[in-house]
Formats: C-alpha cells, structure tokens, sequence
C-alpha cells in the first residue's frame, strides 16, 4: 500500500514529478475526476490551511469528502486511532488524511491498516504535504532547488516543517542553516548560526512558528526580545538578497517569528505557499488513488 507518511517514503524522482503536476495544476492542467471515491479528513489537531486546502482539493478532484469531527465522535468513548481508522475503512473511505498530536502515531497506532494515510502532521515528527508545498514555491521562484542557501529560523525542536524540510532540502543539493536560541536546537540536525552572518547569503529564509502548545516549560515569555534576536525585523529584512524569498507554513505569531509589516512584504510568499498548497495536496491524493489503484 502506497502511504505519505514521511518525506523519506518519496524517491527524489517523486518529490520533482509531484513538484511538476502541482505547477501544471496550477496552470490549469485538468485534475483527476473522481466522484466515486470517498476520502476523510481526521485532524485530532488544530489545522486551518492543512484541513481545508486539502478539503479544497478533495472537491477539485471530485471525491466524496466526509469530515471527521473529533469532538462528536467515538474517540470520546475510548475508541482507539486504529480502530476509528478501520471504522472509517469499513464504511468505505478508500484514503484517510490525518493529523495526530502524538509523533509517529502512524508507527505505533496504525500497523495492520488496510487504508491509505496521508500524514498532515504527526506532534514534532514529520509533515510531508507542508514540505512538498514549500518545494513547489522555492522551485516556482528559482526554478531549482540544488544549490540554493535556506536558513530555517526559530522553533527548530518541535517543529515536523523544519524536520521534513531539512532532510528533503539536503537530498536535492540545497544549502541548509539552522537559526534560533539554544533551547530550540535539535543537535540531531544541527547547531545554530548567527542569523546576522547568514542572513545576506541566504536564497531562502524561512521562519518557523513559536510552537507554544509544545513547549512543556521551555516557554519564552519575552516575545520582543525573541524578536529582536531571532525575528524578521525591518532591518534584517532589508539585509536580505534582492531575489531572496521569505517563507513561513503559518500561523504566524506577528511581531515575534515577522514584524507585521513584513508578513505581505515584496519578498513574503507565505499567502503563496498556501495557494501552491492546494495544488500540491491535489497532486499529492492523485499519486495516492493512482498509486494504490484505487
Ligand atoms: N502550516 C500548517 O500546517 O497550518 P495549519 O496548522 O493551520 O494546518
């Protein structure tokens, strides 16, 4: 069975021919058509651009599209994540989109499913359709990845955008660059670097959300001071290369990760990347249904 579950479960050839068909979308490339087919979307998160823009390109797909409400269902009586699954298998949901607050939920809770899973994001672990979205709007600008200078900025340790993005940077050639305080390092990556030295080589700067829901008691109470020695402002803006480009999978903490101003500067293509993921998660539920013969 053919899952995205992590980045490392696409070749590189797959990674590019996803990259390809979400631009052709974009231009107007017709969608695979199929009304017969029923996806759900479990999100025990909570999810803005991951829950919709998939909801978006289920329906531009033509799938039959059941959202899966946490609060109203069984999970509440002790219904475990496989078996909800396996329920939702059963009544004849041929691909699931999930969202799990527990890092490899897919590892220890769903071994044995007979449905395809599109992982939306698993606690710190990974999220491969963030990835591939950010891939399709560097490539779009640049139209290349491999040699290209990224910084990722911030909340490194609990962030599965920098996880997924770091590792498939790194595969297709990119130069990446870790930025924020000693307590969001994660060493298994890599150390930090001054932000100020890297910042005029870089191609891309992306900035990563304050996960305050995982901090567990290394919270930073002082968001100007986050601000003014790891945040976008003005004038680090201003540092940056002509063509470089600002990215940020969002929400954005304005005035901690970016000054306000800066969030719909010339440079910013964080409303971009949430465009670009529709047309992704639209090539992403192709390669699922054509992949699984579905
Ligand atoms: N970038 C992202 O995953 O946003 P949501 O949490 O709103 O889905």
């Amino acid at each position: 069975m053919i899952n995205l579950i992590r980045m490392s479960d696409l070749t590189t050839e797959q990674v590019y021919g996803l990259i390809h068909r979400a631009l052709a979308l974009k231009a107007g490339s017709p969608p695979l058509h199929r009304s017969d087919l029923f996806v759900s979307n479990l999100f025990f998160e909570h999810s803005t651009r991951t829950k919709h823009s998939f909801e978006v390109a289920e329906q531009k797909l033509g799938l039959r599209v059941i959202n899966f409400d946490t609060d109203t269902s069984s999970v509440n009586k002790g219904e475990s994540l496989y078996d909800t699954c396996q329920t939702m298998a059963a009544i004849g949901c041929q691909v699931l989109v999930i969202r799990h607050p527990k890092e490899n939920y897919y590892t220890d809770e769903l071994a044995g499913l007979t449905v395809p899973v599109i992982n939306g994001g698993d606690g710190s672990g990974e999220h491969p359709s963030q990835c591939l979205l950010d891939l399709m709007t560097i490539y779009e600008r640049f139209g290349r990845i491999e040699g290209l200078r990224v910084a990722i900025v911030g909340d490194i340790k609990h962030s599965r955008v920098a996880r997924s993005n770091y590792h498939t940077l790194k595969r297709l050639g990119a130069t990446v660059v870790f930025v924020g305080p000693e307590a969001f390092e994660d060493k298994t990556l890599g150390e930090m670097v001054d932000f100020d030295t890297v910042l005029p080589e870089l191609d891309v700067c992306m900035l990563l959300r304050l996960q305050h829901e995982r901090h567990f008691g290394t919270k930073l109470s002082d968001i100007t001071s986050y601000h003014q020695a790891y945040g976008l402002t003005l004038e680090r803006y201003k540092k940056l290369k002509q063509e470089a480009i600002v990215m940020h999978p969002a929400p954005v903490n304005r005035g901690a990760e970016i000054a306000s101003q800066l969030v719909e500067a010339d440079k910013s293509v964080i409303f971009e990347q949430m465009t670009n993921g529709v047309f992704m998660r639209q090539a992403i539920l192709e390669h699922i249904i054509t992949g699984n013969n579905l």
